[in-house]
């Protein structure tokens, strides 16, 4: 009881994700970006941590594309302290065709659109997404790697994990997600 209460402390002053100071960094995303090859199925290998997500493993993210150029977005993760399984259900479009790597979901949940930004990906083993929103003085960030396979070699992780770093984002702060107590 006393972990939850600090837990819930500690979220109440640092925020729920990854706080930074000024406003987003500058990244660029991918230029092109072919949202058929880019769907199905993904496995989430690291994230920043996020309260959306607490407790939740064997995450995945089901991509397909919409005849109208949409995509719609089905997460799924199992609840790791009931083993209960869950899913939510988004919808994700590109905002503007110049930016293709640029998009914006928005989960039935919420009211608001998050941004989706592809740093990188092959579409075949990994995608490095992240996510930053400015506020005043601050900023807050998301940051994930989704793998085709659900148990990947370090190599995959790393490539991704590169794409981060070229713009100077803290992998150091990615948690891994259990993907094999699934
Ligand atoms: C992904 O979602 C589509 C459409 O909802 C569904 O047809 C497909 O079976 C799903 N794929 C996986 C691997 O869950």
């Amino acid at each position: 009881m006393f972990r939850v209460t600090l837990a819930l402390c500690l979220l109440g002053i640092v925020g729920a994700q990854v706080p930074g100071i000024g406003s987003c960094p500058n990244v660029e995303t991918i230029s092109t970006f072919d949202v058929e090859k880019y769907a199905g199925k993904w496995y989430e290998q690291n994230r920043y941590f996020t309260i959306f997500e607490l407790g939740g493993k064997c995450v995945t993210a089901n991509y397909t594309l919409n005849d109208d150029g949409t995509v719609k977005v089905v997460n799924a993760q199992v609840n790791s302290f009931t083993e209960n399984p869950s899913e939510i259900e988004g919808l994700a479009r590109v905002v503007d065709a110049k930016d293709p790597g640029k998009l914006a979901v928005r989960f039935s949940s919420s009211p608001v659109d998050g941004s989706y930004w592809i740093l990188d990906t092959d579409y075949e083993s990994y995608s490095a997404v992240w996510s930053c929103q400015s506020l005043l003085f601050a900023n807050t960030q998301f940051a994930w790697i989704l793998t085709r396979e659900q148990n990947p070699s370090e190599t995959v992780v790393e490539k991704a994990k590169d794409a981060f770093r070229k713009y100077g984002i803290i992998v150091n702060l990615f948690e891994k997600t259990d993907q094999v107590n699934c």
